[in-house]
Protein backbone atom coordinates (compact mmCIF):
# COMPACT_ATOMS: atom_id res chain seq x y z
CA UNK A 1 0.00 0.00 0.00
CA UNK A 2 1.15 3.63 -1.03
CA UNK A 3 2.04 6.38 1.47
CA UNK A 4 -0.62 9.09 2.01
CA UNK A 5 0.58 12.25 -0.16
CA UNK A 6 -1.24 14.69 -2.12
CA UNK A 7 -0.63 14.03 -5.88
CA UNK A 8 -1.36 17.53 -7.76
CA UNK A 9 -2.10 17.06 -11.58
CA UNK A 10 -0.86 20.02 -13.52
CA UNK A 11 -2.69 19.80 -17.39
CA UNK A 12 -5.50 17.32 -15.73
CA UNK A 13 -7.93 18.63 -17.91
CA UNK A 14 -5.59 18.04 -21.02
CA UNK A 15 -5.34 14.49 -23.19
CA UNK A 16 -2.95 12.64 -21.14
CA UNK A 17 -4.71 12.99 -17.91
CA UNK A 18 -7.77 12.26 -19.34
CA UNK A 19 -6.68 8.87 -21.50
CA UNK A 20 -3.74 7.56 -19.11
CA UNK A 21 -3.32 9.39 -15.55
CA UNK A 22 -6.65 9.75 -14.01
CA UNK A 23 -8.04 6.29 -15.43
CA UNK A 24 -4.82 4.75 -13.94
CA UNK A 25 -5.85 6.30 -10.46
CA UNK A 26 -9.18 4.46 -10.91
CA UNK A 27 -7.64 1.33 -11.68
CA UNK A 28 -5.14 1.47 -8.34
CA UNK A 29 -8.24 2.55 -6.22
CA UNK A 30 -10.09 -0.65 -7.67
CA UNK A 31 -7.17 -2.98 -7.15
CA UNK A 32 -6.24 -1.11 -3.49
CA UNK A 33 -3.12 0.09 -4.24
CA UNK A 34 -3.58 3.41 -2.84
CA UNK A 35 -3.61 4.55 0.72
CA UNK A 36 -6.50 5.73 2.54
CA UNK A 37 -5.33 9.25 2.65
CA UNK A 38 -3.80 9.79 -1.31
CA UNK A 39 -5.80 12.98 -2.87
CA UNK A 40 -5.65 13.67 -6.20
CA UNK A 41 -5.98 17.32 -7.06
CA UNK A 42 -6.71 18.04 -10.76
CA UNK A 43 -5.15 21.48 -11.61
CA UNK A 44 -6.48 23.12 -14.75
CA UNK A 45 -6.75 26.80 -16.15
CA UNK A 46 -10.81 26.18 -16.44
CA UNK A 47 -12.97 27.62 -14.15
CA UNK A 48 -14.71 24.49 -12.79
CA UNK A 49 -15.71 23.39 -9.09
CA UNK A 50 -15.10 20.59 -7.80
CA UNK A 51 -18.44 19.26 -8.89
CA UNK A 52 -17.89 20.03 -12.29
CA UNK A 53 -14.78 17.73 -12.20
CA UNK A 54 -16.09 14.50 -10.39
CA UNK A 55 -18.90 14.92 -13.07
CA UNK A 56 -16.05 14.90 -15.99
CA UNK A 57 -14.43 12.38 -14.82
CA UNK A 58 -17.79 10.34 -13.94
CA UNK A 59 -18.62 10.95 -17.62
CA UNK A 60 -14.90 10.52 -19.43
CA UNK A 61 -12.85 7.86 -17.29
CA UNK A 62 -14.74 5.95 -14.75
CA UNK A 63 -17.02 3.96 -17.75
CA UNK A 64 -14.39 3.05 -19.82
CA UNK A 65 -12.39 1.23 -16.74
CA UNK A 66 -10.96 -2.56 -17.65
CA UNK A 67 -13.53 -5.04 -16.01
CA UNK A 68 -16.58 -2.40 -15.09
CA UNK A 69 -16.94 -0.28 -12.68
CA UNK A 70 -19.16 -0.52 -9.36
CA UNK A 71 -20.35 2.06 -7.14
CA UNK A 72 -18.38 1.59 -4.00
CA UNK A 73 -14.98 2.13 -6.22
CA UNK A 74 -16.38 5.30 -7.87
CA UNK A 75 -17.70 6.85 -4.39
CA UNK A 76 -14.10 5.88 -2.81
CA UNK A 77 -12.24 7.37 -6.12
CA UNK A 78 -14.47 10.46 -5.88
CA UNK A 79 -13.96 11.34 -2.90
CA UNK A 80 -10.31 11.75 -3.21
CA UNK A 81 -10.46 14.30 -6.25
CA UNK A 82 -10.28 18.14 -5.79
CA UNK A 83 -10.43 20.28 -8.71
CA UNK A 84 -8.08 23.58 -8.14
CA UNK A 85 -7.96 26.21 -11.31
CA UNK A 86 -5.37 28.00 -11.72
CA UNK A 87 -2.78 29.56 -13.92
CA UNK A 88 0.46 27.93 -14.68
CA UNK A 89 2.59 30.72 -15.75
CA UNK A 90 1.29 33.11 -12.36
CA UNK A 91 3.37 32.73 -9.42
CA UNK A 92 0.73 33.99 -7.47
CA UNK A 93 -1.25 31.20 -7.93
CA UNK A 94 1.06 28.56 -6.30
CA UNK A 95 1.04 30.57 -3.16
CA UNK A 96 -3.26 29.89 -2.91
CA UNK A 97 -2.61 26.71 -4.00
CA UNK A 98 -0.40 26.15 -1.39
CA UNK A 99 -2.86 27.69 0.94
CA UNK A 100 -5.85 25.50 -0.41
CA UNK A 101 -3.15 21.97 0.40
CA UNK A 102 -2.99 23.20 3.92
CA UNK A 103 -6.15 24.32 4.79
CA UNK A 104 -7.84 21.21 3.51
CA UNK A 105 -4.57 19.52 5.94
CA UNK A 106 -4.10 17.66 3.04
CA UNK A 107 -1.00 15.50 3.43
CA UNK A 108 2.94 16.94 3.21
CA UNK A 109 4.20 14.27 0.83
CA UNK A 110 3.10 15.91 -2.72
CA UNK A 111 3.78 14.59 -6.07
CA UNK A 112 3.89 16.95 -8.72
CA UNK A 113 2.87 15.57 -11.99
CA UNK A 114 3.58 18.12 -14.61
CA UNK A 115 1.42 16.72 -17.51
CA UNK A 116 2.21 19.63 -19.40
CA UNK A 117 4.40 21.28 -22.83
CA UNK A 118 7.35 20.74 -22.34
CA UNK A 119 8.31 24.81 -22.06
CA UNK A 120 6.47 25.11 -18.95
CA UNK A 121 8.50 22.88 -17.04
CA UNK A 122 10.86 25.12 -16.07
CA UNK A 123 8.26 27.67 -15.13
CA UNK A 124 6.47 25.54 -13.31
CA UNK A 125 9.06 24.11 -11.26
CA UNK A 126 10.63 27.54 -10.59
CA UNK A 127 7.36 28.76 -9.24
CA UNK A 128 6.79 25.61 -7.09
CA UNK A 129 10.30 26.37 -6.13
CA UNK A 130 9.60 30.05 -5.14
CA UNK A 131 6.18 29.37 -3.21
CA UNK A 132 7.85 27.27 -1.14
CA UNK A 133 6.62 24.22 -1.85
CA UNK A 134 9.77 21.80 -3.05
CA UNK A 135 11.46 22.01 0.36
CA UNK A 136 11.27 18.47 1.75
CA UNK A 137 11.32 20.01 5.54
CA UNK A 138 7.34 18.52 6.28
CA UNK A 139 7.31 15.55 4.00
CA UNK A 140 8.91 14.05 0.87
CA UNK A 141 8.16 16.74 -2.32
CA UNK A 142 8.48 15.00 -5.64
CA UNK A 143 8.27 16.32 -9.65
CA UNK A 144 7.26 14.04 -12.52
CA UNK A 145 7.95 15.58 -15.91
CA UNK A 146 6.59 14.07 -19.20
CA UNK A 147 8.47 13.75 -22.50
CA UNK A 148 9.94 15.34 -23.99
CA UNK A 149 13.01 16.48 -21.62
CA UNK A 150 14.02 18.98 -24.43
CA UNK A 151 14.51 19.31 -28.16
CA UNK A 152 18.37 18.53 -28.12
CA UNK A 153 21.22 17.86 -26.06
CA UNK A 154 21.94 21.62 -25.86
CA UNK A 155 18.44 22.14 -24.61
CA UNK A 156 18.41 19.36 -21.81
CA UNK A 157 21.01 21.08 -20.67
CA UNK A 158 19.86 24.24 -20.79
CA UNK A 159 15.98 22.82 -18.92
CA UNK A 160 17.93 20.67 -16.25
CA UNK A 161 20.04 23.99 -15.40
CA UNK A 162 16.89 25.75 -14.63
CA UNK A 163 15.47 22.83 -12.63
CA UNK A 164 18.69 22.43 -10.59
CA UNK A 165 17.75 25.27 -8.71
CA UNK A 166 15.08 24.15 -7.16
CA UNK A 167 15.50 20.93 -7.34
CA UNK A 168 17.55 17.82 -6.45
CA UNK A 169 17.80 14.80 -8.54
CA UNK A 170 16.71 12.64 -5.97
CA UNK A 171 13.15 14.44 -6.40
CA UNK A 172 13.11 14.48 -9.96
CA UNK A 173 11.11 11.46 -11.98
CA UNK A 174 11.38 11.55 -16.05
CA UNK A 175 9.08 9.67 -17.24
CA UNK A 176 9.58 7.24 -20.15
CA UNK A 177 6.31 5.67 -19.90
CA UNK A 178 7.66 2.51 -21.79
CA UNK A 179 9.48 1.45 -18.59
CA UNK A 180 6.30 0.83 -16.83
CA UNK A 181 4.99 -2.00 -19.69
CA UNK A 182 5.07 -5.10 -18.06
CA UNK A 183 6.96 -6.47 -21.66
CA UNK A 184 9.54 -4.17 -21.38
CA UNK A 185 10.40 -4.93 -17.96
CA UNK A 186 10.24 -8.87 -18.84
CA UNK A 187 13.06 -7.97 -21.22
CA UNK A 188 15.07 -8.16 -18.06
CA UNK A 189 13.83 -10.97 -16.41
CA UNK A 190 14.26 -13.01 -19.59
CA UNK A 191 17.90 -11.87 -19.59
CA UNK A 192 19.26 -12.13 -15.73
CA UNK A 193 16.74 -14.56 -14.16
CA UNK A 194 17.65 -17.51 -17.06
CA UNK A 195 21.22 -18.59 -17.76
CA UNK A 196 20.15 -20.10 -21.10
CA UNK A 197 20.90 -17.02 -22.74
CA UNK A 198 23.68 -15.24 -21.81
CA UNK A 199 26.54 -16.81 -22.66
CA UNK A 200 25.00 -16.36 -26.20
CA UNK A 201 23.94 -12.81 -25.73
CA UNK A 202 27.17 -11.47 -27.57
CA UNK A 203 28.88 -10.33 -30.91
CA UNK A 204 29.88 -14.36 -31.39
CA UNK A 205 26.47 -15.54 -31.29
CA UNK A 206 24.08 -12.66 -32.50
CA UNK A 207 23.85 -11.40 -36.13
CA UNK A 208 22.16 -8.28 -35.54
CA UNK A 209 19.11 -6.92 -33.39
CA UNK A 210 16.09 -5.38 -34.46
CA UNK A 211 13.37 -3.15 -32.42
CA UNK A 212 10.54 -2.02 -34.57
CA UNK A 213 7.50 0.36 -33.13
CA UNK A 214 4.40 0.41 -35.81
CA UNK A 215 1.10 2.52 -35.01
CA UNK A 216 -1.72 2.44 -37.42
CA UNK A 217 -2.83 5.92 -36.13
CA UNK A 218 -2.11 9.21 -37.73
CA UNK A 219 -0.79 12.31 -35.64
CA UNK A 220 -4.39 12.87 -35.08
CA UNK A 221 -5.19 16.14 -32.82
CA UNK A 222 -0.99 16.71 -31.60
CA UNK A 223 0.27 17.84 -35.31
CA UNK A 224 1.04 20.79 -33.06
CA UNK A 225 3.72 19.26 -31.10
CA UNK A 226 4.67 16.76 -33.53
CA UNK A 227 5.46 18.89 -36.33
CA UNK A 228 8.20 20.36 -34.48
CA UNK A 229 8.99 16.85 -33.35
CA UNK A 230 9.04 14.24 -35.52
CA UNK A 231 9.66 10.67 -34.92
CA UNK A 232 13.15 10.59 -33.98
CA UNK A 233 12.39 12.82 -30.99
CA UNK A 234 9.25 11.55 -30.92
CA UNK A 235 9.86 7.84 -30.36
CA UNK A 236 13.11 6.79 -30.63
CA UNK A 237 15.74 9.38 -28.71
CA UNK A 238 13.13 8.23 -25.38
CA UNK A 239 11.14 4.90 -25.33
CA UNK A 240 13.25 2.89 -28.72
CA UNK A 241 16.73 3.97 -27.09
CA UNK A 242 15.65 3.03 -23.63
CA UNK A 243 14.84 -0.51 -25.56
CA UNK A 244 18.08 -1.03 -26.67
CA UNK A 245 19.34 -0.17 -23.23
CA UNK A 246 17.54 -2.67 -21.87
CA UNK A 247 17.91 -5.18 -24.26
CA UNK A 248 21.82 -4.44 -24.48
CA UNK A 249 23.05 -3.64 -21.25
CA UNK A 250 25.42 -5.45 -18.74
CA UNK A 251 23.91 -7.01 -16.01
CA UNK A 252 23.49 -4.56 -12.84
CA UNK A 253 24.83 -5.02 -9.81
CA UNK A 254 21.68 -4.78 -8.38
CA UNK A 255 17.67 -3.81 -9.49
CA UNK A 256 18.49 -0.38 -7.35
CA UNK A 257 17.41 2.78 -9.17
CA UNK A 258 21.46 4.10 -9.65
CA UNK A 259 22.60 0.79 -10.27
CA UNK A 260 20.06 0.13 -13.27
CA UNK A 261 20.75 3.45 -14.42
CA UNK A 262 24.31 3.24 -14.19
CA UNK A 263 24.15 0.14 -16.83
CA UNK A 264 21.49 2.17 -19.27
CA UNK A 265 23.75 5.21 -19.20
CA UNK A 266 26.91 3.08 -20.04
CA UNK A 267 25.55 1.40 -22.62
CA UNK A 268 24.34 4.80 -24.34
CA UNK A 269 27.50 6.59 -23.97
CA UNK A 270 28.83 3.13 -25.83
CA UNK A 271 26.90 3.95 -28.61
CA UNK A 272 29.26 4.90 -31.67
CA UNK A 273 28.45 8.46 -32.62
CA UNK A 274 26.97 8.60 -36.33
CA UNK A 275 29.32 10.86 -38.40
CA UNK A 276 27.86 13.69 -40.96
CA UNK A 277 29.15 11.96 -43.56
CA UNK A 278 27.34 8.33 -42.54
CA UNK A 279 24.09 9.85 -41.66
CA UNK A 280 22.89 8.67 -45.03
CA UNK A 281 23.60 5.12 -44.72
CA UNK A 282 23.06 4.60 -40.84
CA UNK A 283 19.53 6.86 -40.98
CA UNK A 284 16.42 6.92 -42.94
CA UNK A 285 13.47 8.99 -42.69
CA UNK A 286 9.81 9.42 -44.61
CA UNK A 287 6.42 10.84 -44.36
CA UNK A 288 3.06 9.13 -44.77
CA UNK A 289 1.41 9.96 -48.12
CA UNK A 290 -2.29 9.28 -48.98
CA UNK A 291 -2.96 5.93 -48.40
CA UNK A 292 -5.44 2.76 -46.63
CA UNK A 293 -5.01 2.00 -43.04
CA UNK A 294 -7.51 -0.51 -41.80
CA UNK A 295 -9.61 -0.65 -44.91
CA UNK A 296 -10.04 3.30 -44.48
CA UNK A 297 -8.96 6.22 -46.58
CA UNK A 298 -6.45 8.57 -44.73
CA UNK A 299 -5.26 11.81 -45.76
CA UNK A 300 -1.36 12.61 -46.31
CA UNK A 301 0.54 13.77 -43.34
CA UNK A 302 0.63 16.85 -45.13
CA UNK A 303 -3.30 17.06 -45.18
CA UNK A 304 -3.53 16.62 -41.61
CA UNK A 305 -4.83 19.84 -39.59
CA UNK A 306 -1.93 21.97 -38.02
CA UNK A 307 0.68 20.82 -40.15
CA UNK A 308 2.69 22.99 -42.05
CA UNK A 309 2.67 23.07 -46.27
CA UNK A 310 5.97 22.75 -46.57
CA UNK A 311 6.97 20.40 -43.60
CA UNK A 312 9.50 17.67 -44.16
CA UNK A 313 8.76 16.31 -40.67
CA UNK A 314 9.64 12.69 -40.31
CA UNK A 315 6.82 10.09 -39.41
CA UNK A 316 8.85 7.46 -39.73
CA UNK A 317 12.39 6.79 -38.51
CA UNK A 318 15.37 4.27 -38.90
CA UNK A 319 18.88 3.89 -37.40
CA UNK A 320 21.20 1.95 -37.78
CA UNK A 321 23.69 1.77 -34.80
CA UNK A 322 26.75 0.21 -33.40
CA UNK A 323 27.69 -0.13 -29.86
CA UNK A 324 31.50 0.11 -29.14
CA UNK A 325 31.91 -2.11 -26.24
CA UNK A 326 33.57 -5.94 -25.84
CA UNK A 327 30.00 -7.36 -25.92
CA UNK A 328 28.75 -6.03 -28.94
CA UNK A 329 31.77 -4.62 -31.13
CA UNK A 330 30.22 -5.14 -35.12
CA UNK A 331 26.79 -5.84 -34.50
CA UNK A 332 23.95 -3.55 -35.80
CA UNK A 333 21.50 -2.42 -33.96
CA UNK A 334 18.33 -1.38 -36.43
CA UNK A 335 15.56 0.70 -35.19
CA UNK A 336 12.71 1.86 -36.25
CA UNK A 337 9.13 3.46 -36.31
CA UNK A 338 6.49 4.71 -38.00
CA UNK A 339 2.87 6.60 -37.49
CA UNK A 340 0.03 5.09 -39.96
CA UNK A 341 1.52 1.67 -40.46
CA UNK A 342 -0.84 -1.43 -41.32
CA UNK A 343 -0.70 -2.61 -37.50
CA UNK A 344 -0.07 -1.45 -33.96
CA UNK A 345 3.16 -3.48 -33.24
CA UNK A 346 6.20 -3.37 -31.31
CA UNK A 347 8.99 -5.91 -31.50
CA UNK A 348 12.84 -6.67 -29.96
CA UNK A 349 13.81 -9.04 -32.55
CA UNK A 350 17.55 -10.73 -32.27
CA UNK A 351 18.90 -12.88 -34.72
CA UNK A 352 21.45 -15.37 -33.79
CA UNK A 353 24.61 -16.23 -36.38
CA UNK A 354 24.09 -19.13 -38.49
CA UNK A 355 25.99 -22.26 -37.08
CA UNK A 356 29.40 -22.67 -38.59
CA UNK A 357 28.62 -25.44 -40.76
CA UNK A 358 25.13 -26.30 -42.39
CA UNK A 359 24.42 -29.84 -42.35
CA UNK A 360 20.61 -29.84 -43.70
CA UNK A 361 21.16 -27.39 -46.23
CA UNK A 362 17.90 -28.88 -48.65
CA UNK A 363 19.41 -27.29 -51.92
CA UNK A 364 22.37 -25.34 -52.74
CA UNK A 365 19.59 -22.44 -53.12
CA UNK A 366 17.81 -22.70 -49.98
CA UNK A 367 19.50 -21.65 -46.81
CA UNK A 368 18.67 -22.49 -43.43
CA UNK A 369 17.24 -19.99 -41.61
CA UNK A 370 18.95 -18.38 -38.80
CA UNK A 371 17.57 -18.55 -34.65
CA UNK A 372 15.57 -15.89 -33.60
CA UNK A 373 14.24 -14.43 -30.32
CA UNK A 374 11.17 -12.37 -30.56
CA UNK A 375 9.95 -10.09 -27.83
CA UNK A 376 6.16 -9.12 -28.56
CA UNK A 377 6.22 -5.44 -26.02
CA UNK A 378 3.00 -5.00 -27.47
CA UNK A 379 0.03 -5.77 -28.03
CA UNK A 380 0.57 -8.82 -27.86
CA UNK A 381 2.72 -9.66 -25.09
CA UNK A 382 5.11 -12.73 -26.03
CA UNK A 383 8.40 -14.53 -26.02
CA UNK A 384 9.34 -16.61 -29.15
CA UNK A 385 12.17 -18.94 -29.55
CA UNK A 386 12.68 -19.62 -32.84
CA UNK A 387 14.27 -22.70 -33.89
CA UNK A 388 15.14 -25.07 -36.53
CA UNK A 389 13.57 -28.65 -36.36
CA UNK A 390 13.05 -31.72 -38.47
CA UNK A 391 9.33 -32.27 -40.24
CA UNK A 392 7.78 -35.34 -39.31
CA UNK A 393 8.24 -38.20 -42.06
CA UNK A 394 11.14 -40.35 -43.66
CA UNK A 395 12.81 -37.55 -44.99
CA UNK A 396 15.07 -34.85 -43.45
CA UNK A 397 13.64 -31.49 -44.23
CA UNK A 398 14.08 -29.20 -41.98
CA UNK A 399 11.13 -26.66 -40.58
CA UNK A 400 11.05 -23.88 -38.67
CA UNK A 401 9.59 -24.04 -35.35
CA UNK A 402 9.20 -21.82 -32.62
CA UNK A 403 9.23 -22.10 -28.29
CA UNK A 404 6.21 -19.57 -27.54
CA UNK A 405 5.47 -17.87 -24.69
CA UNK A 406 2.60 -15.44 -24.40
CA UNK A 407 2.29 -13.80 -21.36
CA UNK A 408 -0.87 -11.62 -21.89
CA UNK A 409 -2.31 -11.46 -18.05
CA UNK A 410 -5.92 -11.36 -16.84
CA UNK A 411 -8.35 -8.72 -15.94
CA UNK A 412 -6.98 -9.13 -12.72
CA UNK A 413 -3.48 -9.08 -13.22
CA UNK A 414 -2.83 -6.73 -16.54
CA UNK A 415 -2.67 -2.77 -15.74
CA UNK A 416 -1.27 0.12 -17.66
CA UNK A 417 2.46 1.50 -17.30
CA UNK A 418 1.26 4.48 -16.07
CA UNK A 419 -0.66 2.81 -12.98
CA UNK A 420 2.99 1.42 -12.09
CA UNK A 421 4.56 4.34 -12.68
CA UNK A 422 2.04 6.72 -10.59
CA UNK A 423 2.74 4.36 -7.68
CA UNK A 424 6.48 4.07 -8.52
CA UNK A 425 6.38 7.62 -7.41
CA UNK A 426 4.55 7.39 -4.32
CA UNK A 427 7.07 4.51 -3.10
CA UNK A 428 10.21 6.67 -4.06
CA UNK A 429 11.37 3.86 -5.91
CA UNK A 430 13.11 5.62 -9.04
CA UNK A 431 14.18 2.86 -11.17
CA UNK A 432 11.67 3.28 -13.84
CA UNK A 433 12.82 6.84 -13.86
CA UNK A 434 15.16 8.58 -16.38
CA UNK A 435 18.43 10.04 -15.11
CA UNK A 436 19.76 13.24 -16.44
CA UNK A 437 22.97 11.90 -18.08
CA UNK A 438 20.87 9.20 -19.14
CA UNK A 439 18.16 11.40 -21.28
CA UNK A 440 21.69 13.19 -22.29
CA UNK A 441 23.15 10.19 -23.65
CA UNK A 442 20.40 9.71 -25.64
CA UNK A 443 20.46 12.98 -27.17
CA UNK A 444 23.91 12.74 -28.10
CA UNK A 445 22.62 9.71 -30.15
CA UNK A 446 20.10 11.29 -32.12
CA UNK A 447 21.63 14.78 -32.39
CA UNK A 448 23.92 14.21 -35.63
CA UNK A 449 21.16 12.57 -37.31
CA UNK A 450 18.97 15.57 -36.76
CA UNK A 451 21.17 18.51 -37.43
CA UNK A 452 21.78 16.43 -40.98
CA UNK A 453 18.00 16.40 -41.15
CA UNK A 454 17.44 20.05 -39.98
CA UNK A 455 20.23 21.27 -43.01
CA UNK A 456 17.80 19.00 -45.58
CA UNK A 457 14.52 20.90 -46.00
CA UNK A 458 13.54 20.23 -49.93
CA UNK A 459 12.69 17.20 -49.65
CA UNK A 460 11.79 13.81 -47.76
CA UNK A 461 11.07 10.46 -49.40
CA UNK A 462 7.45 9.70 -48.39
CA UNK A 463 5.48 5.99 -48.21
CA UNK A 464 1.80 5.49 -49.07
CA UNK A 465 -0.08 5.16 -45.39
CA UNK A 466 -1.18 1.74 -44.54
CA UNK A 467 2.66 0.04 -45.68
CA UNK A 468 5.15 -1.06 -43.65
CA UNK A 469 7.12 1.90 -44.52
CA UNK A 470 9.60 3.36 -46.97
CA UNK A 471 11.03 0.65 -49.28
CA UNK A 472 14.51 3.38 -48.55
CA UNK A 473 14.80 2.00 -45.20
CA UNK A 474 15.95 -1.48 -46.36
CA UNK A 475 19.13 -0.32 -47.72
CA UNK A 476 20.24 0.12 -43.75
CA UNK A 477 20.89 -3.62 -43.81
CA UNK A 478 24.30 -4.77 -44.66
CA UNK A 479 22.98 -8.32 -46.41
CA UNK A 480 20.20 -8.44 -48.76
CA UNK A 481 19.19 -11.69 -46.63
CA UNK A 482 18.14 -9.20 -44.02
CA UNK A 483 15.06 -7.50 -43.95
CA UNK A 484 12.84 -5.45 -41.07
CA UNK A 485 10.40 -7.85 -38.94
CA UNK A 486 7.13 -6.94 -38.34
CA UNK A 487 5.80 -10.16 -37.13
CA UNK A 488 5.91 -12.28 -33.55
CA UNK A 489 6.31 -14.99 -36.46
CA UNK A 490 9.12 -15.69 -39.04
CA UNK A 491 8.19 -13.66 -42.22
CA UNK A 492 9.21 -10.46 -43.93
CA UNK A 493 7.34 -7.63 -44.43
C1 LIG B 1 4.26 8.73 -26.92
C2 LIG B 1 4.44 9.43 -28.24
O1 LIG B 1 5.32 9.04 -26.05
O2 LIG B 1 4.23 7.33 -27.15
C3 LIG B 1 3.32 9.06 -29.18
O3 LIG B 1 4.45 10.82 -28.03
C4 LIG B 1 3.24 7.56 -29.35
O4 LIG B 1 3.48 9.67 -30.45
C5 LIG B 1 3.16 6.90 -27.98
O5 LIG B 1 2.08 7.26 -30.09
C6 LIG B 1 3.25 5.40 -28.10
O6 LIG B 1 2.99 4.84 -26.84
P1 LIG B 1 2.25 3.44 -26.73
O7 LIG B 1 2.27 3.16 -25.26
O8 LIG B 1 0.88 3.64 -27.28
O9 LIG B 1 3.06 2.50 -27.54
Amino acid sequence: MAQPCTYVVFGATGNLSMTKLMPAFYHLEKHERLDNDVKILAIGRRDWSREQWLETVKEAVIPKARGGITDEVCDRFCSRLDYFKMDILDGEDYVKLKEHIEANKWPTNMAFYLSLGPDQFAPAVEFLGKANMLKQDAGWRRVVLEKPFGYDAESAKQLQKRLNRYLDEEQTYRIDHYLGKGMVQNLMVFRFANLMMEPLWNRNYIDHIQITHAEDKPVGTRAGYYDTSGAMRDMIQSHLLQLLALVAMEPPASMEAEALRNEKVKLLQSVRPILKKNVHTQAYRAQYSEGMVNGENVPSYLQEPGVSEESVTETYAALKLYVDNWRWAGVPFYIQTGKNMPKNRTIVAIRFKHPPKQFFRESQVKKMEPNWVVFGIQPEESIRIEITSKQPGLDIITQQTSLDATLKGDEQTSYDAYEELLLDVIKGDRSLFLRYDEVKAAWNVVDPVLQAWASETAYIDTYPAGTWGPDGAKKLFDHPEQCWRYHYTPECA
